[in-house]
């Protein structure tokens, strides 16, 4: 028995090492892994985040183009050099298509249906579907919905500041965010500071992916598959799952059968496009078509899960980009005032024809957004996995090392760690927003900025906003 046991583990341990000598073999630098867990130690034990892992090997390794990271077993390359980055995200997509992490929707149904899982032409078909729901048009039609929930807001901030309460920032933005995304992804109106305990706000919450245990099951599925299938592990709990999808679905129905007013949310986009319905707001019949045509190729369940991704890709994301942009607001006060001083110059909002419009020509406004994301992008990193052999080139300038790797490499893209090289962003961690002047942005390094990802597989909220 002990035996059989001393066998099993030497195999094992051989194992893990053959697997983690997949770089040194190749002449990839690497960072010294350990058995098992590969470079994902600390974030294992919950000491560092995945974006400080990286951040340690990208900053180690300043002469190399790319260089390996272990995600426990699995060989993961990281690219350094912005020529061979736009190559993998924008010139060879095709080889690039999919995540790293994939989840079937027989192993999560809500989850292993939306946009962010899908892969090769399932993902082109719904991506190509859904792009027009994320128009300009479509979000300037939004942008009521949006005032509504921010009134909300200005009606709290007004009863605590005469009431000198101390005011919690955060409750602030995930209500808000929580009441946007409820409002145009589910044509739901909630007021989440004053109900808190309103259903979308408490289910989002639950499945918004913010805890160890939730990145450890993306973890999980991009290294161990097969086990997590096997133990039926679900991102999204069966019972909140089932709550989403009914939520989305009544509402779905009711606007269908036009038992409630038509509202301008994704749902609509939807009930419309199924009509065939030509909208007034200017929106081509081509966008039309596209939508119709994903109500069409889709079932119910298809659509319920993209809402749900709304929620959790649009929730952290839009919360933590307000809540970090007050912060480098507080602390930067000579900023705070300049930007004050631009907004003054709005007129109020009853004199505001299109406050969409308004907005676009806040010039200083969009350079402190800007530059918050670069310092904080939110989405430290954004993943790919490749479909096809890939010859990534040498190792350094000069190099005879140069990978040439099978399909399946993962590959993780260092938007954290890029945004703060000195290399590409003098003085790096200063909140800068003159960087994104119009004079000086012709000088940022392409692929040195990108907060919503790059090429085909961006974030495709991005088209909603006003960034660079
Ligand atoms: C400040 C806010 C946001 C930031 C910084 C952000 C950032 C990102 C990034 C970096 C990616 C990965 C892109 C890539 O792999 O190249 C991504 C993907 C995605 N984002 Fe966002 N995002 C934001 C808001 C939103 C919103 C509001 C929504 C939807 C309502 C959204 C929906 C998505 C979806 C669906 C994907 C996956 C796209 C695909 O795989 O085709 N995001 N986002």
């Amino acid at each position: 028995m002990w035996l059989l046991l001393v066998i099993l583990v030497t195999c094992l341990f051989y194992y893990s090492r053959h697997r983690l000598s997949y770089f040194s073999s190749r002449g990839v630098r690497t960072l010294p892994p350990v058995p098992f867990l590969g470079n994902l130690t600390a974030v294992t034990l919950g000491r560092e985040n995945f974006v400080e892992a990286i951040a340690a090997g990208y900053n180690a390794f300043k002469d190399q183009r790319y260089f390996g990271l272990y995600q426990y077993l699995v060989p993961t390359l990281i690219p350094r050099d912005p020529e061979l980055i736009r190559q993998i995200m924008v010139r060879d997509f095709n080889s690039f298509i999919d995540r790293g992490v994939h989840i079937d929707a027989d192993c999560d149904p809500l989850f292993g249906r939306n946009l962010i899982m899908l892969t090769g032409s399932k993902w082109r078909s719904m991506r190509a579907s859904l792009s027009p729901a994320f128009s300009g048009a479509r979000c300037r039609s939004m942008v009521p919905l949006m005032t509504e929930s921010a009134c909300a807001v200005l009606n709290y901030l007004q009863e605590k500041i005469t009431g000198e309460q101390v005011i919690d920032v955060n409750t602030i933005t995930m209500s808000y965010v929580n009441d946007v995304i409820a409002s145009c992804a589910f044509g739901f109106a909630s007021d989440s500071l004053k109900d808190p305990g309103n259903c979308i706000f408490r289910l989002g919450k639950k499945a918004v992916i913010q805890d160890t245990t939730q990145v450890m099951k993306f973890f999980g599925y991009e290294n161990m598959k097969t086990i997590m299938k096997f133990l039926g592990v679900k991102l999204i709990p069966t019972q909140d799952a089932e709550q989403f999808s009914q939520l989305f679905k009544s509402a779905l129905k009711a606007r269908r059968e036009n038992l409630v007013k038509p509202r301008p949310d994704f749902i609509q986009v939807l009930v419309d496009a199924a009509n065939g319905k030509l909208k007034a707001d200017g929106e081509s019949d081509g966008n039309n078509n596209e939508s119709a045509k994903t109500a069409e190729k889709f079932s119910d369940d298809d659509l319920v899960a993209q809402a749900v991704l709304f929620y959790i890709a649009g929730y952290d994301t839009t919360a933590n980009l307000i809540y970090y942009f007050l912060y480098e607001m507080a602390i930067n006060p000579a900023i705070q005032e300049k930007l004050h001083e631009e907004l003054d110059t709005l007129p109020s909002e009853d004199e505001i024809p299109d406050m969409y419009e308004a907005i676009q020509d806040l010039e200083y406004l969009e350079m402190c957004v800007n530059e918050v994301l670069r310092l904080w992008p939110l989405v430290g990193s954004a993943d790919r996995r490749s479909v096809a052999t890939y010859d990534f080139g040498p190792t350094h300038p000069g190099s005879k090392d140069r990978l040439v790797a099978p399909a399946g490499i993962h590959v993780w893209l260092p938007i954290y760690s890029i945004h703060r090289d000195e290399k590409f962003w003098p003085t790096p961690d200063a909140c800068i927003p003159e960087r994104f002047s119009k004079e000086r942005k012709a000088e940022i390094v392409p692929y040195t900025y990108m907060p919503f990802g790059n090429g085909p597989r961006h974030c495709i909220g991005k088209e909603c906003s006003f960034i660079l």
